[in-house]
């Protein structure tokens, strides 16, 4: 693949799932063994061998500490003095053969443990057992005393050998290996149950990449542990993401509705234009409906330009003043500056100029075209909001409707031809709500009042870093 190409999730996929797969256009990776590659390349393999290593280093740990303490003073240290200690009986006794036997029977009986006693040639002089055991040798002695003379001279041995069965070595290092794969088999049901989870993101996170929008993932049951907030971003971005795919596909069908009438009759006026039976003064009246279609559909087209400027949040926040944008908003409207109602000290507001704009000219259109004309523009601050509201001496908005008006594409009963899209006041409501206001409307006695808020200066830094 080369640099310029596009990487399909398939081709990044099974990327991920061959040993050595990498992406051509980074640096070459550094070379790892399949072995490597199969232990790391899945989080449950990697914290399956992790506890493996970590009950190894503990186990490892734990018999050379084990062994350095019974050589200072543990089990082997009580050894060699239980053996010094019965080597010092019987040499007391080893001269007499009765007393020599009665002490090795006595020992047998209460240690239950059997007795062989060997003279300084080795050969077995008696052998004792607890009551109910065989007397036999005792080769692997469990414990062996030295029997020596007052002098130093060595008279012989005891040897003690354990009646009941005893682990030896063989058999506690495997006892020992037992108890850690149980362990380890137990981390691995572990290591499976906190990767599952994670598992199940990816797929559902995949499936949403390629399209499936309404794919959710599982919460895991501890829904506020790391993976269950994980699961709930997931969830909502996938939501959000499937609204606004919803909502374009809503948007474009309705838009291309909406510029197949205009054009239909723009089509229509041309040939009426071009009849050669139609008067001059049909001729011009039809290219003057042309020309109001052409306006119709230039307003359309700049909303949705609006509109997609929020979307890919394209907006210009300045440093404005709000006299300011509503005066050029009603220059660029061609209404007179008088219907200006503002305070005469400077309004600050950050906001994109043009947005606001073009919020104004279609509160001012509507005034125009739903209520007679604009009586006033008046812009105010009402605590941390600039308040800008465009009144009309109009009929007013029927009360019915006064709800709907701010929902994208609705008319009102009354617009008629007079109407767009339906588009102006939900394009307002929408920049409003951009710059951290609100948006309303109501009947005054003689008129209609609808209008918008933005958040002052020092609260736009606010909204700006939230919307980002
Ligand atoms: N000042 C007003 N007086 C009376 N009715 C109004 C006023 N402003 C808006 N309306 C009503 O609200 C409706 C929605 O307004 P909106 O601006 O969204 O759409 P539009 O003006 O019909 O079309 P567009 O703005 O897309 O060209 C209008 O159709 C109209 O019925
Ligand atoms: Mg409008």
């Amino acid at each position: 693949m080369r640099c310029s190409e596009k990487a399909t999730p398939e081709a990044v996929r099974d990327r991920g799932r061959q040993p050595g797969g990498r992406d051509a256009c980074g640096p070459p990776p550094k070379r790892r063994s399949a072995v490597w590659w199969y232990l790391t390349s899945r989080l449950q393999r990697r914290l399956f061998f992790a506890f493996g290593a970590v009950i190894l280093v503990t186990g490892l740990v734990a018999s050379v500490v084990t062994g350095v303490l019974s050589e200072r003073g543990g089990w082997r240290a009580q050894r060699v003095r239980l053996e010094r200690f019965a080597g010092a009986r019987f040499s007391e006794v080893w001269r007499d053969p009765e007393g020599r036997a009665r002490l090795a029977a006595a020992v047998a009986d209460e240690l239950r443990m059997r007795v062989e006693l060997r003279d300084s040639s080795g050969e077995t002089l008696l052998l004792r057992a607890p009551a109910g055991v065989a007397a036999t040798r005792c080769p692997r002695p469990t414990l062996r005393a030295r029997v020596a003379a007052p002098g130093g001279a060595v008279l012989g041995e005891a040897r003690f050998c354990n009646v009941d069965p005893s682990w030896g070595g063989g058999r506690t290092a495997l006892l020992v290996l037992a108890v850690l794969a149980v362990i380890w088999r137990m981390a691995g049901g572990i290591a499976r149950r906190m990767a599952r989870p994670l598992d199940d993101l990816v797929e559902v996170v995949r499936d949403i990449g390629e399209g499936r929008l309404d794919r959710r993932a599982r919460l895991p049951t501890h829904g506020r542990s790391e993976l269950g907030l994980l699961a709930r971003v997931v969830n909502d971005m996938a939501a959000r993401i499937e609204a606004q795919v919803a909502a374009q596909r809503e948007l474009l069908a309705a838009v291309s509705h909406e510029l197949r009438s205009p054009l239909a009759r723009v089509r229509f006026l041309l040939e009426t234009a071009r009849d050669d039976g139609a008067d001059v003064g049909a001729r011009s009246a039809a290219i003057s409906e042309v020309e109001d279609e052409l306006v119709g559909i230039d307003a359309l087209v700049g909303d949705l330009l609006a509109s997609s400027r929020m979307d890919f949040q394209a907006m210009q926040r300045v440093r404005l003043d709000a006299t300011e944008v509503a005066s050029r908003a009603l220059s660029k409207a061609g209404v007179d500056l008088a219907a200006l109602d503002a305070p005469d000290e400077a309004l600050p507001i950050v906001g994109d100029a043009t947005l606001l704009t073009t919020a104004l000219v279609n509160l001012i259109g509507n005034a125009q075209r739903h209520g007679g004309g604009v009586r006033a523009l008046r812009v105010r601050q009402v605590g941390e909001l600039v308040r800008f509201e465009v009144e009309d001496p109009g009929g007013g908005i029927p009360d019915d409707e006064l709800p709907r008006i701010f929902e994208p594409f609705y008319r009102g009963a009354g617009a008629g031809r007079r109407g767009g899209a339906g588009l102006g006041l939900a394009l307002v409501r929408r920049i409003a709500g951009a710059h951290g206001g609100d948006v309303w409307a109501a009947n005054l006695p003689g008129g209609a009042c609808v209008g918008f808020s933005v958040a002052c200066e020092a609260q736009s830094a606010g909204v700006a870093s939230a919307q980002r």
